[in-house]
């Protein structure tokens, strides 16, 4: 396992998400705990692209649970249905938020945060949990960072 990730120089995110991914790949795939490995994607994403704050909420029965993140605390529980995160869970789909004040019910665990994506996790057709990264810029995440961070959700669908 690497313990050193190396990143391309580049202000092109999609290089930066094509040197990262292989990256994130063989830092997971030796290892079966899914708490360790959810820990160390938050970390490598937050290094590579300096988020304001990336993690991952687990489904537990009709809730997310807070798991593994990267950047200041944040709620515990959000309902199906609810904030972004919630949203994404219900829709089975990647919710991109340009501007997170005109979301209808989104979740501020930060006023800091301008801007959020959301990037469901699947087994067996269901959501498990869901890949959740906040920007303090407004409309910084398009579909670029949508494939690549369905790429990284599948890896963890299994
Ligand atoms: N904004 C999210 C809540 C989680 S925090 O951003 C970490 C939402 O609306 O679901």
């Amino acid at each position: 396992m690497a313990e050193e990730l190396f990143i391309k120089e580049t202000t092109n995110k999609a290089e930066k998400y094509k040197s990262l991914y292989p990256q994130i790949k063989s830092l997971i795939e030796d290892e079966k705990n899914v708490i360790a490995n959810l820990a160390n994607i938050a970390a490598a994403l937050k290094q590579t692209f300096h988020f304001l704050w990336c993690g991952f909420y687990l489904v537990e029965n009709d809730e997310l649970v807070l798991g593994p993140f990267q950047g200041p605390i944040a709620c515990t529980r959000i309902g199906f249905g609810k904030g972004v995160c919630g949203t994404a869970w219900k829709e089975k789909k990647t919710i991109i938020v340009p501007d997170v004040d005109k979301f209808p019910g989104h979740i501020a665990c930060s006023s800091l945060t301008g801007s959020e994506i959301v990037t469901p996790v699947f087994q067996n057709g269901e959501v498990k949990m869901v890949l959740d990264i906040d920007s303090v810029e407004l409309d910084q995440f398009d579909e670029i960072d949508q494939k690549y961070l369905e790429q990284i959700a599948n890896l963890l669908n299994q």
